[in-house]
């Protein structure tokens, strides 16, 4: 759904944005226009970097309409319009506002913290909730169906593919066996006991993997990435400039084959030592860094939401070789 500006009331969404200086810094030096934050949240990196840049005017996007009332309450009077979509709808939302080209972007995946430590939102496997992990509560598929309803192999195959479980089968199996699963609590007990007790002390909460990997699902939050991406990318203005924060493998992973081909690096291996055919589009973009970058280790003690977060960021080229602003 598409929404317009709201108005807020709730003041009591608190999350701490991540790698704020970086990504302030990064974004910063972007020219004047129109600036799309895709995953707008609470909207305090918004707020940092109208802080920085007031002669920005802003679009944000959530899917969580909680989100959009907080953000909304907290940009209000800086030139933000705050709206109720999905960034796979980005190009619709900016076509319906009039806005053909952006300045910069960026893209905060992941859950809030006010999603992760509402029980009744049931993203958490340490709050007794209902199986709900859905970011939009408008949309039909919730954690109940997939733990409930979908086949094992099915579940089986998400654990293993969104959540790196290594026990997803035994995991699966146990689900199977014990529906009906009501309560996120339930869940995590039945994930728990179904983990060998000596890999139960390793890596975290058990339930972790597989919590991570149902809300992946529910909210099918893999495929819209690389769209929503090339998306902006073909959107930005030149001398425009994008930050992307994933949290985890399978994030990082399509983030970093999208942006590696849109500036023209990803077939630097499969040539290396051969001759190259001609190069299909100039690049786009540049990365910068090429790599990633990680938060602090002061960030990470004080936040730890923040230490599984990886950085990207690139700038826009001009259209034309050498026409490039950066
Ligand atoms: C880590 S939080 C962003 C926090 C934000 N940067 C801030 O400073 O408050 C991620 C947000 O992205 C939203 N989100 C996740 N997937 C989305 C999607 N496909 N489209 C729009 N919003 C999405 C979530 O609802 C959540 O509010």
């Amino acid at each position: 759904m598409i929404g317009g500006t709201q108005t807020a009331t709730d003041s009591r969404f608190v999350h701490h944005p991540v790698m704020v200086a970086e990504v302030v810094e990064h974004l910063s030096a972007v020219p004047s226009g129109v600036f799309l934050d895709a995953t707008v949240g609470g909207g305090g990196h918004a707020r940092a970097l109208l802080n920085a840049r007031p002669d920005l005017s802003l679009v944000g996007l959530d899917r969580d309409p909680s989100a959009v009332e907080a953000a909304s309450e907290f940009l209000a009077g800086r030139g933000a319009t705050i709206c109720h979509a999905s960034f796979a709808q980005l190009g619709d939302v900016l076509d319906s506002l009039g806005v053909a080209r952006v300045v910069g972007s960026l893209f905060d995946f992941g859950v809030s913290s006010p999603q992760l430590d509402k029980p009744e939102r049931g993203f958490s496997y340490r709050n007794d909730g209902p199986l709900d992990m859905r970011m939009d509560c408008g949309q039909r598929l919730s954690a109940e169906e997939v733990v409930n309803d979908w086949p094992t192999e099915d579940v089986a195959r998400i654990l293993r593919d969104f959540g790196d479980e290594r026990y997803a089968n035994r995991i699966a199996v146990a689900i199977d066996a014990a529906r009906p699963i009501a309560t996120t609590t339930a869940l995590a007990a039945v994930v728990r006991d179904a983990i060998p007790a000596p890999a139960r002390r390793k890596g975290g909460h058990p339930a972790k993997r597989t919590f991570q990997a149902i809300r992946i699902a529910v909210n099918d939050e893999l495929n819209q990435i690389e769209p929503a991406l090339e998306a902006v990318i073909d959107r930005m203005e030149s001398g425009g400039r994008g930050v992307v924060l994933s949290y985890h493998s399978g994030e990082d992973r399509i983030v970093k084959q999208v942006l590696r081909r849109r500036a023209g690096l990803n077939d630097e291996a499969r040539f290396r030592g051969l001759p190259r055919p001609p190069a299909q589009a100039p690049p786009a973009i540049e990365l910068v860094p090429r790599g990633t970058r990680r938060p602090s280790s002061l960030e990470m003690a004080d936040n730890p939401r923040a230490s599984s977060a990886r950085y990207r960021a690139f700038c826009k080229l001009g259209t034309d070789q050498g026409e490039g602003t950066v």
